[in-house]
């Protein structure tokens, strides 16, 4: 981890309210799931930094890509920033996904989860993974990097809330159908919380080992406030809080202690 500051490169709007950043920076080789906390802002307003996904990451060139919403003040200064300006951030945090090799892998998104999971699939693939990307969003405006996923060779499985593209509903349904015939090695995930319930719920019910990337406000980003900590299962089966900064993002699915609002 540390700290640094980034010089950005490029930053544009892909779909209505998200845009992606591109920042070159000096930071150690993050792996997917891993995120940066930003300082969106100037003279700590707003005071705490945002935290964002690692969308993807250039080694040759030193550059991260970012995808983020625009959900408020900080998220609309970091979109209003032009090529040349400077950005404060730390990071790479967190763990992120582990992945195997040589496996079939399902990769399953909601909205801006995507961001995560694109750098993962790329991941994926160079260790030989076959990967089938499950994506859903509420239209086909909001769909993202379809070409590029393509071109990695990636099975890209659509789902839109309103019909506009692909299969027409939840992406979970569409997982959930595909489960009845395809046999996958491993479940990784990133989106809204009741998709991810509904992730682990048919990870269980097909014994497939599934991981999720959670979502919390988070201050420190360094495990020190414990502002973000969620419940989770021990090995003993009682229940424990860890810090989704520092122990997660991502976690085994079957240790997240998912509540009944969230389903
Ligand atoms: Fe402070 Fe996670 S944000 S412990």
């Amino acid at each position: 981890m540390s700290l640094w500051i980034g010089e950005v490169v490029a930053n544009f709007l892909v779909a209505p309210d998200i845009y992606r950043m591109r920042l070159r920076v000096d930071i150690e080789e993050p792996g997917p799931g891993q995120f940066v906390h930003l300082r969106c802002g100037l003279r700590y307003d707003p005071l705490l930094r945002r935290p964002l996904s690692i969308h993807d990451f250039d080694m040759d060139k030193g550059e991260i890509e970012l995808l983020y919403r625009v959900v408020g003040k900080g998220t609309a200064w970091l979109a209003a920033r032009v090529p040349g300006d400077k950005v404060s951030g730390l990071g790479p945090l967190g763990r992120g996904f582990i992945l195997p090799s040589g496996k079939t892998l399902a990769l399953v998104a909601g909205g801006i989860g995507f961001a995560p999971l694109f750098f993962l699939a790329r991941k994926a693939l160079a260790l030989g993974n076959r990967v089938i990307f499950y994506l859903g969003v509420r239209s086909r405006e909001h769909l993202l990097r379809q070409k590029d996923l393509a071109e990695f060779g990636v099975q890209l499985e659509i789902a839109t809330e309103d019909g506009s593209a692909g299969f027409p509903g939840l992406v979970t349904d569409l997982l959930a159908a595909h489960l009845r015939n395809l046999r996958f090695d491993g479940i990784f995930a990133c989106g809204p919380k009741n998709m991810l319930a509904a992730v682990a719920g048919l990870a269980a019910t097909y014994s497939i080992p599934a991981q999720v990337s959670l979502e919390e406000h988070m201050a420190c980003g360094l495990g020190a406030c414990r502002g973000c900590a969620v419940p989770v299962y021990r090995e003993d089966g009682n229940v424990t809080y860890e810090n989704v900064c520092s122990e997660g993002p991502v976690f085994p699915a079957h240790r997240v202690v998912w509540k009944p609002s969230w389903r």
